[in-house]
């Protein structure tokens, strides 16, 4: 049986629920009646709205922006729904809603993260 992998991210195209992979199953989730999509996280924008994780350290750990410069809209049609930063142990998530600043500081150490992730309602999952 083909299972699904930790961590792993997945769409359904009909209602929108995003589900995160808890724990191995069959690799085959299905939700309205038909298969979730598994998201594939970008890493770099060509356009100019950024969507790419930037980590800075900060005195309680680090602060993850979206992006970099410009800061990612915030509008009730177009968001960051969550900010995560993973690390060989374990996920910190922060959730976010319209008006929120696109950021999310976390109690880690720069130097344990192995990647940061963010998922724009309208634009998927981003990695940095
Ligand atoms: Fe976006």
């Amino acid at each position: 049986m083909e299972k699904t992998e930790l961590r792993e991210i997945y769409y359904c195209e009909v209602c929108g629920n995003v589900v995160e992979v808890l724990n191995e199953g069959a690799k085959d989730l299905t939700c309205c009646g038909q298969k979730m999509v598994k998201l594939e996280a970008k890493t770099e924008d060509a356009t100019t709205e950024k969507h790419v994780p930037y980590i800075q350290e900060t005195d309680k750990g680090v602060l993850v922006k979206i992006g970099q410069n410009a800061a990612h809209p915030m509008l009730e049609k177009h968001y960051i729904k969550f900010i995560e930063v993973h690390t060989t142990s374990g996920i910190f998530r922060q959730e976010l809603n319209p008006g929120d600043a696109p950021e999310a500081e976390f109690p880690v150490k720069k130097s344990e993260i192995l990647y940061a992730l963010e998922w724009c309602n309208l634009h998927g999952l981003w990695k940095g």
